[in-house]
């Protein structure tokens, strides 16, 4: 069997994608580009956060050359001013404004510390973006500010996120765990996206775990889960409790050591991919050297990760291929890339909604 590379598939836009943490956007334009779109990022007088094509709508000139100034986005070439809504409100030696003269807005909105940038054509519904627990709640502390730029298709991202096995074997000086390799991985799809996880019972507290948490004489139950919702947010969950406690949501939440650890994928070309990451913690919250060391330890953990999928980038562009072989780890990543289809399909073809 072989499967071939694909790089034109497109991607889910009606959804809200991390563009960028919202400390990026000032007075200072910020291009980026997200799915293949050139967007110029900025924040209005009043703090409102504009997010417009980045293309003027006279000579085409990259607004993001531009500057703020005089209540909006000025050109940086013959001075037209927009506004957050891409609408023109002022031209240097004319007072009237034509109709044409408007640039495309992308709806823009800040949470959890980053702006989402809305880059559909369907409506733009706040209730779409993605819920993260605990998030400035009390009792949980969060690293935020993560950014990686990945040199690979979302896809390749997607597979790798949804793929526990390779933990023990890409990243065995920090997560890798050998003693894990062996439990089975469970997957759970659900209406919005899919978990493979694993419980590994009744183990003795690593040393980690004791220095975060009193466990006592007690064994642990410890709790492994990639979660992948639709299209674009992916986290691990871990959960450490003392073995047998009931799993209550309640309990996992407070009956024992959690982080979440999220990854926003926003593709940014065909081959490239901009990689947010977030990571929230009940424990040892105010420990700022432990912090630091975890912060360290992750970015170690997502470079490996990175060179992985910048080196089957490669791979992919120069043989055409995707895969050559399949092999049992590969159902979780299958089924996640199976729904992003689905939902391409439905959003090219909208009858086929349901
Ligand atoms: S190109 Fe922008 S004002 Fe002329
Ligand atoms: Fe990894």
């Amino acid at each position: 069997m072989s499967i071939k590379a694909d790089f034109t598939q497109g991607f889910v836009r009606n959804h809200w994608y991390a563009a960028a943490w919202s400390e990026e956007i000032t007075d200072r334009p910020l291009a980026r580009r997200l799915l293949g779109e050139r967007i110029v990022l900025f924040r209005a007088p009043d703090s409102a956060v504009g997010a417009l094509e980045d293309r003027c709508p006279h000579r085409l000139a990259p607004l993001s050359m531009g500057e703020c100034a005089d209540g909006g986005l000025r050109c940086g070439y013959h001075g037209m001013v927009f506004d957050t809504q891409g609408a023109c409100i002022a031209i240097p030696g004319q007072d009237i404004i034509p109709p044409t003269a408007r640039t495309r807005a992308y709806p823009a909105v800040e949470r959890y510390g980053l702006v989402w940038v809305w880059t559909g054509v369907g409506k733009a519904d706040p209730a779409r973006l993605p819920r993260i627990a605990g998030y400035g709640e009390q009792g949980w502390a969060a690293i935020t500010g993560g950014y990686q730029h990945h040199h690979g298709n979302y896809r390749i991202e997607i597979e790798n996120l949804m793929d526990p096995a390779h933990t023990t074997f890409l990243h065995k000086e920090t997560i890798g765990n050998r003693a894990a390799k062996d439990v089975p991985v469970q997957v759970a799809q659900g209406e919005h996206g899919l978990k493979a996880y694993r419980w590994i019972e009744n183990v003795p507290p690593t040393p980690l775990d004791r220095k975060s948490r009193d466990f006592g004489e007690s064994h642990v139950d410890r709790q492994i889960s990639f979660n992948f919702e639709l299209p674009a947010t992916s986290f691990v969950d871990i959960a450490v409790i003392p073995a047998g406690m009931e799993r209550s949501e309640h309990n996992l939440m407070h009956g024992g050591l959690r982080t979440f650890s999220y990854k926003f994928l926003t593709p940014e070309t065909d081959s490239s991919t901009h990689f947010f990451w977030l990571h929230l913690r009940n424990f040892r919250q105010d420990d700022v050297e432990f912090e630091d060391a975890l912060r360290a330890s992750l970015e170690k953990t997502f470079n490996e990760d990175k060179d992985m999928v910048t080196a089957i980038q490669r791979e992919q562009e120069e043989t055409g291929l995707r895969q050559r072989t399949a092999i049992a780890i590969d159902r979780a990543p299958i089924m996640a890339l199976r729904m992003i289809d689905r939902m391409i399909e439905r959003e090219k073809n909208p009858q086929l909604a349901h």
